[in-house]
């Protein structure tokens, strides 16, 4: 059968790649981050010369858009035909215009099919699936949703501790731009009904892990 899908959506700066990827090592299940195929088209954009705000050449690049992943937790790596994007999709050429190309409602429908035929593919009991939108739009009847928030400058501390060489301020105003430009399209600062917000300001990170595995499972 399909495997049990865990779905967990946050702004950027709330953990959740982390989080989400060292639940799925606990439960030794899968791990899904939507937000790298978002990096990935974005970077293929960026590669093939385009102007990521002409939605007609975006739309128009889509199958040749060939996407490859692994799902296991340990060796997650993304591929692009034979590139092995992994590093280069979190430079800041990439995150820059990642916001223009998942607002176009067709990247989106595409990458939402991409996603749910990973998802029944899946060879694991679950899948700990993350991103902006999977609770509301890619998953809305998974058993366990989940909306992993921070304080705003909790946040913006914990990027700017992982992104060395930036200062804390130019990576505090790149990531409210991103999340003001994102939650236009998806609404991911407010729980939808039946969610379970998790907050990690207070909490470090294996707390938050934890925090994650005691909502799977009580709902599974
Ligand atoms: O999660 P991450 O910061 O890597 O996501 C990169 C970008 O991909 C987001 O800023 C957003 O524009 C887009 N995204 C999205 N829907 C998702 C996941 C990511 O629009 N489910």
């Amino acid at each position: 059968g399909l495997p049990i899908v865990v779905a967990v959506d946050g702004p950027a700066g709330s953990g959740k790649s982390s989080v989400s990827k060292a639940a799925a090592r606990k439960l030794g299940w899968s791990y899904l981050d939507t937000g790298a195929a978002y990096r990935a088209l974005s970077w293929f954009v960026v590669q093939r010369r385009l102007d990521p705000t002409d939605s007609d050449a975006v739309i128009d690049a889509l199958p040749d858009f060939d996407y490859r992943i692994g799902t296991h937790p340990d060796t997650y790596h993304v591929f692009v035909g034979d590139h092995d994007v992994t590093d280069v999709i979190r430079e800041p050429e990439v995150t820059a215009v990642v916001s223009a190309i998942a607002r176009v409602p067709e990247v989106r429908a595409f990458l939402t099919g991409l996603f749910r035929a990973i998802i029944a593919h899946g060879e694991k009991r679950g899948i700990v699936v993350e991103g902006r939108d999977i609770t509301t739009v890619v998953c809305p009847d998974a058993p366990v949703r989940i909306l992993l928030t921070a304080d705003e400058q909790v946040r913006m501390a914990r990027r700017s501790a992982e992104l060395t060489g930036h200062s804390a301020a130019h990576v505090g105003e790149a990531l409210r731009r991103r999340d003001a430009a994102d939650s236009r399209v998806v609404d991911f600062m407010n729980a939808a009904d039946g969610v379970i917000t998790v907050d990690s300001t207070d909490l470090d990170f294996d707390q938050t892990v934890d925090a994650v595995i005691a909502v799977v499972q009580k709902e599974t």
